[in-house]
């Protein structure tokens, strides 16, 4: 799959594709040299948009998925009515909607099945929140299930609060992401109502070679430390091996809307930003190396003794020595700087096996003290349970709602 990635990107970029576009750089050049016969194959390209990711498993997918593009968190409250029945058939539901779109198939009674022809690597992940599992099963809610404790530089808005139901919907194509969201919307409107909706975007599939890690809005190399899908570190920091059965093989999602004040980042010269977070801003490189994934040396001094990655820049407070003590980052930017309300930023979804012992003690260090706060605030906190995934016959939250 890598390799077909690779030519079909090099067959979309490669010359006729991107003449006169003013795209430079070296990534490219090799792309190019890489396929040079690209202009009159280049019908027979496979599209982004058929790619697939598939639903069933043992694991939900949009976890360990290399990040698309695109996402939307979509959070719903149950009516009051709904009672465990009903969430059981909500979720019989939802989970062929999602099984269907992620095959490129439209749902059942799709008002526009066309718009579900092109999948591009859709997924869509359930979480659930406290309330729907106190409604199914007071005694099955973990202990973290919930509101975070209190952090002193937050300003949350319980506009983007806790929520019943989460749908997080990802893909490489936004017009997917809108028109899935819009389908099993439809679908859970008998049992739920929309609590809020959370969009946000990567660069564009195709655009950087698969595995670049992202940039955020200010301009930062973002999720260079990060377990490695398929690794024993992987599994035992982001699957849940022990707790409730029904969330044996799933996970927990910490969903933050963190507002950055891009305005003010702006006035800062690069040696400033790069001290804030220890990092070069050119390559994500740790100001005491020279690649992007070269170690981080917290201890370097330079020739007047003092430290080279300062006492609060971001990467030495989020850090611990406690290998149990990180989590998998996979957030998206959003922008929606409208009517002269600067809102834009990160959302921070964060999953790990356990809120409490893993995000927890990093949030408190970066409260604490984090020369990143001056730019960041997070205004919204949610926190969700994701079930394991289901086979074909199955459903999401099967253990919880048959349990
Ligand atoms: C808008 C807010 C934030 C921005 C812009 C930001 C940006 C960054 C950047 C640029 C890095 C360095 C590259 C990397 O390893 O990814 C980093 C590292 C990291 N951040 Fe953040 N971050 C934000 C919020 C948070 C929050 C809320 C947490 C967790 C509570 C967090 C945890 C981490 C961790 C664990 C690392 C890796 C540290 C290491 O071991 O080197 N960050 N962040």
């Amino acid at each position: 799959m890598g390799e077909r990635a690779m030519s079909r990107r090099g067959l979309l970029l490669g010359g006729a594709a991107v003449a006169g576009a003013g795209v430079a750089g070296g990534a490219l050049a090799r792309l190019r040299a890489a396929d040079p016969t690209s202009a009159p194959r280049a019908a027979e390209a496979p599209l982004n948009g058929t790619r697939t990711v598939a639903f069933h498993g043992a694991r939900q997918a949009g976890v360990e998925t290399p990040p698309q593009a695109h996402a939307s968190f979509v959070a719903l409250d149950l009516r009051e009515e709904v009672d465990a029945d009903g969430v059981r058939r909500m979720m019989r539901l939802l989970s062929d909607d999602a099984a269907r779109l992620a095959e490129g198939r439209p749902v059942l009674a799709d008002t526009e099945p066309e718009l579900a022809e092109v999948p591009a690597r859709l997924t869509t992940t359930f979480g659930f929140g406290r309330g729907l599992v106190e409604r199914v099963d007071p005694d099955a809610v973990p202990e973290w299930l919930g509101p975070l404790p209190e952090f002193g530089h937050d300003e949350l808005d319980d506009r983007w609060g806790e929520a019943d139901l989460l749908v997080q919907v990802c893909a490489d194509d936004p017009v997917t992401v809108s028109h899935a969201v819009r389908a099993m919307a439809k679908d859970a409107r008998a049992f739920t109502r929309p609590r809020w909706t959370q969009t946000g975007f990567r660069r564009a599939s195709g655009s950087e070679p698969d595995g670049t890690t992202m940039r955020n809005l200010m301009g930062q190399v973002d999720g260079t430390i990060n377990p490695v899908a398929g690794t024993p570190a992987f599994d035992r920091l982001v699957w849940r091996s022990d707790g409730p059965d029904w969330l044996r093989g799933g996970t927990s999602l910490v969903l933050r809307r963190i507002a950055t004040d891009l305005d003010s980042w702006d006035e800062l010269d690069r040696p400033a930003r790069e001290a804030v977070i220890g990092r070069r801003l050119s390559n994500g490189a740790p100001l005491t190396g020279e690649d992007e994934h070269d170690l981080v040396d917290l201890e370097a001094t330079d020739t007047s003794g003092l430290p080279v990655i300062p006492a609060f820049a971001h990467v030495r407070r989020a850090r611990s020595d406690d290998p149990d003590q990180q989590i998998l980052r996979r957030p998206y930017n959003y922008d929606l700087r409208d009517h002269g309300v600067p809102e834009a930023g990160l959302l921070f979804a964060s999953y790990q096996a356990d809120p409490l012992r893993q995000f927890v003690p990093i949030q408190e260090r970066l409260d604490e003290l984090d020369l990143l706060n001056e730019w960041v605030t997070a205004v919204g906190s949610a926190v969700f349970a994701v079930p394991p995934g289901c086979e074909e016959d199955g459903y999401v939250g099967q253990g919880l709602l048959e349990g």
